[in-house]
């Protein structure tokens, strides 16, 4: 059987990633960009990742030269119009999808899907530009894409069951993990993962502890790969923050999703992080790396408040049927390295002691932020848990 073709649109940092993706599952891809720029960067960088996988022996000369040759690089979208499915990853601007998408609805044949890595847009919206909005879907990747396995799938309320099952075969041949997500605001991981950084800003801001000893609580109890701030510095305060905000107004002004003063003065200050060489740590050559306070017990303390955050949070994606328990699991330890899925989390602790601590935080702080989910209190008073 032919592998249908695949289009990418935007040669940036993911359309680059996705299309390299495509063609090493043996598709023929077409990279569109308007920027013949933008284009020229993404060969020369795909050429540098294709000769670091040689070098390592993932793949010799010949498959090098196979997957380089099943990419064609464009800058007109005509070059779409035998695509069984393309995918969108230009700005995160609704006007231009929603141009870009007609455009491409008008070159393509009738069954091919139309699919947008958008970040934070709801999928409904931009199907709305089509004649047929059924064969639109969400494709998320994560950042790098040839590198992190997650892919969430998200069916907006137009989109067909075949666009769906299509998009999830091909999605799995591709060897990622597919998570099927409701079209709701920051899908499952950029919704769950809110408090991993909310939470440790709040901590820091009462004065409890600093920056270093908060990380050093989620690395070294928590067992998580990077601490909140080490974190938000590598992924840029300026793209965090943004984030954050987003989330923050797409829920309606939730305070669960409420963004920090702390971190909204670092970006102004431009303390991006790693990028500007200075964030919540300094990146400087000479700097001084900053001292955690190794107390057994504050750490134990600032990573409990920050983990029952974080389950609540995964609960509520199940009680609002956001994505499934497995879903939800699967998205956090693939999709942002978390060392365990929440949900399977919450089991170990207990869901008892979960619902206590949370509990605890509402009746000391009073604030809507730490109120425990429905469908928490609910499996303790049935003695259940997730597994
Ligand atoms: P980028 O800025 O690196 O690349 C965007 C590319 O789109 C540029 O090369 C630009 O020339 C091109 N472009 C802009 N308008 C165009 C048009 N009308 N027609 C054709 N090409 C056009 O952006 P990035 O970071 O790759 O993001 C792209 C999309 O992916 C956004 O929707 C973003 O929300 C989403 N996303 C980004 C992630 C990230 O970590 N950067 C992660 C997951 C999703």
């Amino acid at each position: 059987m032919s592998l249908i073709q695949i289009g990418v649109l935007g040669a940036g940092t993911m359309g680059s990633g996705i299309a390299q993706v495509a063609a090493q599952s043996g598709h023929s891809v077409v990279l569109v960009d308007v920027n013949t720029d933008a284009l020229k960067r993404a060969g020369d960088s795909l050429q540098k990742v294709l000769d670091r996988l040689v070098e390592k022996g993932k793949i010799d000369e010949n498959q090098k030269e196979q997957i380089w040759n099943r990419i064609q690089f464009s800058s007109s979208f005509d070059d779409f119009k035998n695509c069984g499915m393309i995918i969108e990853a230009i700005i995160e601007k609704l006007e231009v999808k929603h141009e870009v998408f007609k455009k491409m609805e008008s070159i393509v044949s009738a069954d091919c899907i139309l699919a947008s890595n958008t970040s934070s847009l709801s999928i409904a919206s931009i199907g709305s530009a089509l004649q047929n909005p059924t064969r639109c879907i969400g494709i998320h990747f994560f950042n790098p894409a040839p590198l992190m396995p997650l892919v969430e799938i998200i069916p907006a309320i137009q989109t067909s069951d075949l666009t769906l099952k299509t998009s999830k075969d091909l999605i799995d041949s591709w060897k990622k993990k597919a998570v099927i997500v409701k079209d709701t605001p920051g899908f499952i991981v950029n919704r769950v993962a809110r408090p991993f950084y909310g939470e440790a800003l709040r901590i820091y801001e009462e004065g409890i502890a600093d920056f270093a000893t908060i990380d050093w609580a989620m690395t070294s109890i928590g067992g998580f790969r990077m601490g909140p701030f080490t974190l938000m510095d590598y992924i840029g305060n300026d793209v965090n923050y943004t984030v954050t905000e987003t989330v923050f107004e797409a829920f309606y002004y939730d305070p669960r999703f409420k963004p920090s003063f702390t971190q909204k003065r670092h970006k102004e200050a431009g303390y991006y992080g790693r990028k500007s060489g200075k964030g919540f740590f300094d990146y400087s050559e000479n700097a001084i790396p900053a001292n955690a306070n190794e107390d057994p017990k504050l750490g134990q303390e600032i990573f409990e408040r920050i983990i029952v955050m974080l389950i609540n949070e995964a609960i509520d994606a199940v009680f609002l049927n956001i994505a499934s328990r497995d879903d939800v699991d699967v998205a956090m330890t693939n999709g942002v390295n978390y060392p365990k899925g929440l949900l399977n989390w919450a089991d170990e602790m207990g869901l008892a002691v979960v619902l206590e601590k949370l509990q605890s935080l509402f009746e000391e702080y009073g604030e809507d932020r730490y109120r425990p989910n429905p469908l928490l209190r609910k499996m303790v008073k049935g003695g259940q848990t997730f597994y």
